[in-house]
């Protein structure tokens, strides 16, 4: 029985340690040093190689190092392989903290004032208190509680929309396509933080984008494939929509000469919201191996047929 971990050199030699240290009768081998490949029953990847299923054919647990499972392609893995995706305090944290900066810089206009600085025009807008600022998540997860919890000790008025219903203290919830226009009327800062699937691909698109206030403010930090752009576009040059913050898109790296690049009231960010944490990871993964060992349920198991 073998673990491998396929990914970069500097997480490889941190996790390496780590299993050396807390799990050393389960051997720790680092692609593309598999060694005999009928052995291996668990890989960490980002990317799987594209024969999974040959190169490793006894494969039980496919880990990905991320939050997210968009990038496999669950159709073509065996039923029996169980997915996990990563849920670890440190990716949970740099998220919370994304989500506040980028929140912050819309409710105290930081992309209004920079254009402003750029034009050398000296011009005052009056403040809102925090508390007169309607923020929604969509998708209320691992990362989207946890966005509203910090949001919420900043004092903004926080609403979270999700798929089955969840109860967050201090925040209106709202449960799916029935509840979603409800969501988006009361949204002046609208956060997207849902899983990549069939249901939510294009989900920010001119419908969303016409139902919010006048002035509202758009921020991506999920995955690309839930914006539609041209529609972003289109709202933000006819006044409706006064910003958009957007940390992924699609494909990454965004294309040169995209018209996100020059347009003044998008500010991007190069797919950084957050990023797995290389020692709470190694922690979560061996507790993860420790459950699987156990019997007990892996934290952050995928429901292949949900695709999340
Ligand atoms: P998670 O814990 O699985 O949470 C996903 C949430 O979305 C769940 O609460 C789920 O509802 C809800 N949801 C799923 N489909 C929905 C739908 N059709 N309508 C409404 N709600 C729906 O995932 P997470 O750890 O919070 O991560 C979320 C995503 O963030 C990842 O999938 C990844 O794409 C992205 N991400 C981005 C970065 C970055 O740096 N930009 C970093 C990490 C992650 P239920 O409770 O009903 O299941
Ligand atoms: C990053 O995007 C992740 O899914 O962890």
């Amino acid at each position: 029985m073998a673990f491998v971990y396929k990914g970069a050199a500097r997480r490889g030699a941190v996790w390496s340690d780590a299993f050396a240290r807390r799990m050393p009768q389960l051997p720790f081998r680092t692609w593309p040093d598999v060694g005999d490949a009928r052995e291996v029953r668990f890989l960490a990847t980002w990317q799987a190689p594209e024969d999974l299923a040959q190169t490793f054919p006894n494969l039980e647990v496919l880990f990905s190092v991320g939050a997210g499972v968009d990038q496999f392609d669950l159709s073509a893995l065996p039923a029996e392989v169980r997915v996990v995706r990563m849920v670890e305090p440190g990716l949970v944290a740099c998220m919370a903290e994304y989500v506040a900066w980028a929140v912050l810089s819309l409710h105290r206009g930081a992309p209004l004032y920079l254009g402003q600085q750029r034009r050398g025009e000296w011009k005052q807008h009056s403040v809102q208190p925090a508390s007169t600022r309607r923020v929604g998540v969509m998708g209320m997860g691992q990362l989207g509680c946890a966005a509203l919890a910090q949001l919420r000790t900043l004092g903004f008025d926080c609403a979270g929309w999700n798929r089955s219903r969840r109860e967050e203290p201090g925040v209106r919830c709202y449960a799916g396509e029935a509840e979603l226009a409800e969501f988006i009327a009361r949204t002046d800062i609208l956060v997207c933080l849902l899983p990549l699937t069939g249901e939510t691909r294009a989900i920010l698109n001119t419908n969303v984008f016409d139902a919010l206030p006048a002035g509202a403010s758009v921020v991506n930090a999920a995955r690309g494939g839930h914006l539609v752009e041209a529609d972003l576009l289109a709202a933000l040059d006819a006044g409706h929509l006064c910003a958009a913050i957007l940390d992924v898109c699609e494909p990454e790296p965004l294309p040169r000469g995209h018209a996100f690049w020059e347009h003044p009231r998008i500010w991007l960010t190069p797919h950084v919201a957050s990023e797995t944490q290389d020692e709470t990871a190694a922690a979560a993964l061996l507790d993860n191996l420790r459950r699987y060992h156990e019997g007990l349920p892996m934290q952050g198991l995928v429901d292949r047929s949900r695709g999340y």
